[in-house]
């Protein structure tokens, strides 16, 4: 009987292989499995030649018109994230098969390599008797060349129909081919920086009328987040926007439907209490396979604090299709006029001068000091202040951080004054 070789001690091929298998037969787990994908990346670096552990600062990024392309240490280093990495493979993998159940031959369109090709590549060497055709792209001709080397070393190379060093939001086959899978992991949070909407945008006049983008489903969400000292719950605003086959049809067709609109507030929520906004990004690679809220760097929160928002008002969004794409918001906040009220003028409470203190704490709070100064008005303050027996440091700290309408303002200097005077009564 012979005893099976330690992983480490494997050629390339088969520890790319087996430690492939040990990723697809293993539950994913955040903060697990690290030392298989730390394994991979230096098998595939003997082989390709690049290796993640190489200074990212020295070699450049490309930058397209519809985003930027990372460079090959930074693209060699997302292998390493082994929740995402492991999640497409899985992902790609139950697709490939079902494909494999219904056509004759697979064709695939892998657009963003990357130095390995590990999200494809050593499925193909797992399967290497299927009829899978596959087109493999990239922008950085290190990594085309790289992907040459894993080819050959995976023997995989009559699996593969071109590799090439191209933009894919212009590539086009070579042969009138309709790909069954398109694949493509070129995105950050809330679909930022680089051109994974361009790509699909241009890819998706490619596919077959039965074909499936991967990932199949990028949706972005939006949730108010209370004060952790409020002891609240979240409130979710929703899915405010989904990239799917039919919006990359849509968007290619010249429609920019989709690509801005609106997140309604609910008509009520204490607005001093959630005045922040977190939007996440679920990415549906395939069927149950799916990448969700804090599980990698691509569904990290994209958070908004210090917002004063208006309840029942919307967000407005509109996602820029630039040479760094992002989602723009416009959010309701109360704008404060640049000019101070008069002393005189009165709230609920009879006494002159909280409108005009509260009016200047909340231009402190945006930076505008300069509207907010009126030299020797702060000893008045202070004595103002003193009425309610709040300190001013006290007051406009309690403006700056929670932003209090003016109603909210006098409803905090009562309850402030009635609680230390029921304080005082009781310690009497
Ligand atoms: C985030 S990396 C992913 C690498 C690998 N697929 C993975 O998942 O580990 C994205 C890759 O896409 C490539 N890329 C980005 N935009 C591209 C474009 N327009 N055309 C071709 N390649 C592109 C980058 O050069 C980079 O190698």
């Amino acid at each position: 009987m012979t005893t099976p070789k330690p992983l480490g001690q494997l050629t390339p091929k088969a520890g790319i292989i087996a430690n492939t298998k040990l990723l697809l037969n293993r539950d994913c787990n955040i903060g697990r499995d690290h030392e298989i994908t730390r394994e991979l990346s230096q098998l595939y670096a003997k082989v390709g030649g690049i290796s993640s552990d190489e200074n990212i600062n020295d070699w450049d990024n490309v930058e397209l018109d519809s985003g930027v392309a990372i460079n090959p240490i930074q693209a060699a280093k997302c292998l390493e994230e082994t929740l995402r990495t492991q999640m497409f493979i899985k992902g790609i993998y139950q697709c490939l098969l079902e494909k494999l159940s219904q056509k004759h031959t697979v064709n695939v369109v892998y657009a963003g390599t990357g130095p390995y090709g590990c999200l494809l590549l050593p499925l193909l060497a797992l399967m290497p008797n299927a009829p899978i055709r596959v087109s493999l792209i990239d922008i950085h001709k290190d990594n085309t060349e790289s992907i040459q080397r894993i080819v050959e070393h995976l023997g995989i190379g009559h699996q593969i129909t071109s590799i090439e060093c191209a933009d894919a939001t212009t590539w086009s086959p070579k042969s009138s081919v309709q790909f069954d899978i398109v694949i493509s992991e070129t995105m950050t949070a809330l679909l930022g920086r680089e051109p994974q909407v361009a790509i699909f945008a241009h890819l998706q006049q490619f596919l077959a009328d039965d074909g499936v983008l991967i990932p199949k489903k990028v949706s972005l969400s939006a949730v108010l987040v209370p004060y952790e000292s409020a002891n609240l719950p979240d409130i979710p605003l929703g899915q405010f926007f989904e990239l799917n086959r039919e919006l990359v049809r849509s968007l290619a067709k010249g429609h920019q439907d989709g690509f801005t609109g609106e997140i309604v507030l609910p008509r009520s929520f204490s607005s001093i209490d959630y005045q922040h906004l977190s939007f996440r990004t679920d990415i549906q690679i395939y069927r149950a396979h799916w990448l969700t809220f804090g599980q990698c760097s691509l569904n990290l929160s994209i958070d908004y604090a210090g917002l004063k928002l208006e309840p029942g008002g919307s967000i407005k969004f509109c996602y820029r299709m630039t040479a760094l794409p992002k989602f723009e918001f416009t959010f309701p906040v109360e704008s404060m006029s640049s000019v101070l009220p008069e002393k005189t003028e009165l709230g609920a409470i009879a006494v002159q001068g909280i409108k005009r203190f509260w009016h200047r704490a909340r231009l402190i709070r945006d930076g505008r000091h300069g509207e907010a100064f009126v030299e020797r008005e702060i000893l008045t303050d202070i004595a103002l202040l003193e009425k309610f027996d709040v300190s001013y440091h006290l007051a406009l700290s309690y403006v700056c951080e929670y932003q209090p309408s003016f109603d909210e303002f006098e409803a905090w200097l009562l309850y402030t004054k009635e609680s230390n005077s029921s304080f005082l009564t009781s310690r009497a």
